[in-house]
């Protein structure tokens, strides 16, 4: 079984091959750069950008598998949630491909492809608990099985990757946030500021990121004579200082609501064993050694993928486009883009498909 991955949900135009031994027969991966000026992703540029290159990625990654499009079983792509013009351009490339080659498509949630992607370097087993955490999301899941979600908790503003390059934009630290603010930390002392941890004592397992942004920017501010944060002056370890702080902060937050969800899921799943993180935050090594250490406490074994398959790229969406086809989840020909699909509303499939009619 092998199955062709594409994804253009944001700035990263990937595809992979991959079959179901969860060998990586081919992949290819662009990171657009053209956003790094704006210290953002800019949607339209996004869009042209992941049209002018999706057909050569595709390419590369049939070159390097070595192998014809006739010899895959089902064209998966990335069908939502994200930046619409690109999720647009990675489905109809998939679409079209599926018709040409009279082999099924496959909606793939981008959200199943950061949850399922520990999955294909580690043996991780459902049930697990899983902290997903990119520039868009930041849930807490329960992962029953492929097309199977229980959300315990989500943030009610921010996400903590979006909170992370915030932070960077005060600072001038550029576009991702994350991989600068993780590297300055490395010298920071995180005792130095004491920042708020907002929505801590809930008794829910929601997160908050907005209000820890805005005490780093009141701390920004004491470092410019005027106010402006582009007239800041920071000296190099105060600004190591500060990177620290965010991150242990940010960081803390994750873990102390993770703990109250890791109770309900051993009280609800007992046969759970795995504590999981995925997403573009999941490649900060300070948050995955919390992490372990959470878990080790707690009698759970922690997975996270490869720091190259935390980020956005065509593996994962390869790998959650096989698991569904495997199940028979197939989706029918007119289904529709979404710019927003919550991981535990399903995709609707095709007829016949999984015994479920669209
Ligand atoms: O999963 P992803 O590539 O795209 C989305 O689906 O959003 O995640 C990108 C996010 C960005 O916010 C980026 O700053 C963050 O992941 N990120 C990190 C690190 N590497 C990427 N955040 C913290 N530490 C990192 N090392
Ligand atoms: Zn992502």
């Amino acid at each position: 079984m092998i199955v062709l991955g594409i994804e253009s949900s944001c700035d990263e135009t990937a595809a992979a091959i991959v079959n179901y031994k969860k060998e990586i027969l081919g992949e290819a991966l662009l990171s657009q750069e053209e956003h790094k000026a704006f210290g953002g992703v800019v949607p339209e540029i996004a869009a042209r950008s992941h049209l002018e290159h999706i057909d050569s990625i595709i390419e590369q990654c049939f070159k390097k598998a070595n192998i014809s499009p006739k010899d895959i079983d089902a064209v998966a792509a990335a069908s939502g949630p994200g930046l619409i013009g690109g999720v647009i351009v990675g489905v109809m490339a998939a679409k079209a491909m599926a018709i040409a080659l009279n082999k099924p498509f496959v909606a793939v949630n981008h959200l199943e492809g950061h949850a399922l992607a520990a999955r294909i370097s580690n043996d991780v087993e459902f049930p697990y608990l899983l902290l997903l955490v990119s520039g868009g999301h930041c849930q807490i899941l329960v992962v029953k099985d492929v097309d199977k979600y229980e959300r315990l908790g989500t943030t009610i503003d921010d996400a903590v990757g979006e909170a992370f390059d915030k932070v960077a934009k005060m600072l001038g630290l550029g576009y991702p946030g994350g991989p600068a603010i993780e590297k300055i930390a490395q010298s920071g002392d995180k005792t130095r500021f004491t920042l708020p941890r907002p929505l801590i004592g809930s008794n829910d397992y929601n997160l908050s990121f907005s209000g820890l942004k805005t005490a780093v920017r009141k701390i920004i501010e004491t470092y410019s004579p005027d106010g402006n944060l582009a007239h800041a002056n920071i000296p190099a370890q105060d600004m190591a200082d500060i990177c620290a702080c965010f991150q242990y902060t940010a960081t803390d937050c994750l873990c102390r609501k993770l703990k109250k969800a890791i109770e309900y899921f051993k009280k609800q799943y007992p046969n759970g064993k795995h504590l999981v993180v995925s997403g573009g935050v999941a490649s900060n090594v300070y948050l995955r050694s919390q992490l372990q250490k959470l878990a080790d406490e707690n009698n759970l074994i922690f997975a996270a993928p490869p720091i190259r398959f935390c980020t956005d790229n065509g593996v994962m969406i390869a790998w959650a486009g096989l698991e569904r086809f495997r199940k028979n989840y197939t989706s029918p020909l007119d289904f529709k883009p979404r710019p927003r699909w919550p991981l535990d509303i399903n995709a609707p499939k095709a007829a016949g498909a999984g015994g479920v009619k669209a």
